[in-house]
């Protein structure tokens, strides 16, 4: 065993040594991560996760141990004994230690290391398959490092804000009964029980409840979730949310409990205050004005609904807005004010871009002199009086382009959306990624509780069948399922769903119309969510709660480029592990034993 782990300590870490330590005999271990060898004097940067101290070998401080510096490469894993002197005149003010250099006595090299695929830099153009490759060197880079450590303050700050307000931390199973709704679920076989299958939890959303009914009251848990979706930027298959339920309380109680805790995390990472309430906004005004339930608020470029213009023009001579009115569609658009040129090119792209989302096209109309239209197929059918309505309805000038789509609500809503945070990126409204100093906090609340399903025809429940309705809509859970807006919440920033929650449904007969609405009838219901109804019958108090994903929280904060540089080992956008090569093949035993088949070719 190494002789400086066996008989020495380390002293400091590599990132705290001042001016105020001059003469001090110290133990210092880390990578060296950079060298400039000049013979007699041999100068070493030496790093850990704290930082990095410039320490010296010359012959005149040890013989012994500057010959041995002379075999030092990169990334080598050494300790070294030596004194805290200052460096006079060739002070680093960049550097928190930059005013000392240690001079070594004792240099013991713990590792070799192999040349690296990249450099331990905060800059590199490596690809991102090589970093997530050699995930472990990735993570040695003082910027990942940083990242990492940021989430180790918000675990922390979490659970000690929780705790502190009465929480307790309480833990959920991994593997639970599948029930339908919400995320697609990872599957595990169950080699005991033939054929049967637990499911990965995707959220503890059920337990968490029963928690309730068992009385505890105030629960938090930073806990890992499991969904089986198609990945994106701001996904990953497992995540970690900061889960939360309270019993006895409204959706103010809720919202003031999770905003206290993000202003200690913004004032204890960031140092910024950041004023509550947070502001909130209706569902509805959400969709119109933004097109979805997350609006990033840092910018303008809002949505601007002109159906009712067209339809009181009857289309205005267009086949193709008579054809869209006729089948129930919508008329959105973006006003691009004109000091924002878009290129011939630019708007080929952006069609692209809209018609890779389902759309026709990309509908659009440069405004010109008394309002006249140019560069659209429309400006020859449309009547005068249509094109002038639009152009006042958009508060379109001379010069100004509007950008626009018809048809499905969804559709529509969802084009626009997207075209408007491309375009706010495109303009500079926004960096591409990071606040960009702004932290616009939204709450976006009362959304409907059914949405209708175009396909099944039938109502579905916009989030899960659990969460309360409006006392004064109940009336409408018969005749008008769409009108009830219910208790639900996302907490939304600068564009992100950040977190949701909800009031639960605790009353057994309200449960049972909400299940009729749902077309489920009681032998249905008993089967898919028997256990949570029981619970609820014996003594469910009131309850709500939220989680909020952690992961994006972190990403935001810390104003990493995606979720996959705040986790740790995170998966591609495939769904793979390129460090381990997870998913992995398993052999025709393991299969037999868990009484599984696979198709080949499937
Ligand atoms: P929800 O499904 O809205 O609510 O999830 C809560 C928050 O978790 C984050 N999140 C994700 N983060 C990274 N990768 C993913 N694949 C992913 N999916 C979700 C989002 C989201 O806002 N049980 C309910 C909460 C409740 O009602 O109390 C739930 O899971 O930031």
């Amino acid at each position: 065993m190494s002789k400086m782990i066996d008989e020495l300590k380390r002293t400091h870490s590599c990132g705290e040594l001042t001016a105020a330590d001059v003469g001090k005999q110290v133990v210092l271990f880390g990578w060296v991560h950079s060298r400039r060898d000049h013979g007699k004097a041999v100068f070493i940067d030496l790093r850990d996760r704290m930082g990095i101290t410039q320490v010296v070998f010359e012959p005149r401080f040890a013989e012994g141990a500057h010959t041995l510096a002379g075999d030092l490469r990169l990334e080598y894993v050494i300790g070294v004994r030596g004194t805290v002197e200052s460096r006079g005149g060739n002070v680093n003010p960049k550097m928190k230690t930059g005013e000392i250099e240690v001079h070594v006595t004792d240099l013991e090299i713990f590792n070799k290391s192999e040349p690296l695929p990249f450099l331990i830099e905060d800059e590199i153009n490596a690809e991102e398959t090589t970093r997530l490759a050699y995930r472990y060197l990735d993570l040695r880079r003082p910027a990942m490092q940083r990242l990492l450590m940021t989430r180790s303050k918000i675990n922390q700050l979490t659970r000690d804000y929780f705790s502190r307000n009465g929480f307790l931390e309480l833990e959920t199973p991994f593997l639970v009964k599948y029930t339908p709704g919400g995320a697609r679920n990872f599957l595990v076989p169950c080699r005991v029980a033939p054929g049967k299958f637990y499911a990965l939890a995707e959220s503890p959303q059920l337990f968490k409840q029963l928690f309730m009914v068992a009385g505890f009251d105030r629960y938090f848990q930073l806990v890992r979730c499991f969904r089986d979706e198609d990945l994106r930027l701001d996904r990953q298959p497992e995540f970690t949310q900061i889960d939360v339920e309270m019993s006895f309380v409204t959706q103010d109680d809720i919202f003031a409990a999770m905003e206290g805790l993000v202003a200690l995390l913004w004032k204890e990472l960031l140092g910024v205050d950041i004023p509550l309430p947070l502001p909130r906004m209706e569902f509805d005004e959400s969709m119109r004005r933004f097109g979805n339930d997350k609006p990033d608020l840092r910018f303008g470029l809002e949505h601007i609904d002109f159906t009712d213009v067209v339809k009181s023009h009857a289309g205005g001579g267009v086949p193709l807005f008579e054809a869209t009115l006729a089948q129930g569609g919508i008329f959105k658009a973006i006003r691009v004010p004109k000091e924002y040129a878009l290129s011939r090119k630019d708007l080929d792209e952006l069609e692209k871009e809209a018609k890779g989302m389902g759309s026709m096209g990309l509908g659009r109309a440069k405004i010109g002199e008394a309002g006249a239209w140019s560069q659209t197929p429309f400006a020859k059918a449309i009547s005068d009086d249509l094109r002038l309505a639009i152009n006042a309805a958009c508060g379109a000038q001379e010069g100004d382009l509007i950008v626009f789509q018809m048809g499905r609500p969804a559709m529509v809503h969802a084009v626009l959306a997207n075209l408007r945070l491309t375009l706010g990126k495109k303009f500079g409204l926004i960096p591409p990624y990071g606040s960009g100093g702004q932290w616009r906090f939204l709450w976006v609340v009362n959304p409907p509780l059914f949405e209708f399903d175009e396909e099944s025809k039938t109502w579905v429940a916009a989030h899960h069948a659990f969460t309360r309705p409006h006392d004064a809509d109940l009336a409408f859970l018969d005749s008008d399922p769409g009108k009830v807006k219910c208790y639900r919440y996302d907490l939304v920033l600068n564009g992100f769903e950040i977190g949701g929650g909800s009031i639960r449904l605790h009353d057994p007969e309200v449960q049972k119309k909400v299940f009729q609405t749902l077309g489920i009838d009681e032998a249905e219901a008993r089967q898919k969510f028997g256990f949570l109804l029981d619970a609820l019958r014996f003594g469910a108090p009131p309850h709500g709660g939220i989680a909020l994903g952690m992961d994006r929280v972190a990403m935001l904060l810390t104003g990493a480029s995606s979720l996959r540089d705040i986790v740790a080992f995170p998966k591609t956008l495939r769904g793979t592990d390129l460090m381990t090569g997870a998913p992995g093949d398993v052999s025709d035993r393991q299969l037999k034993d868990l009484h599984v088949q696979t198709v080949k070719g499937a």
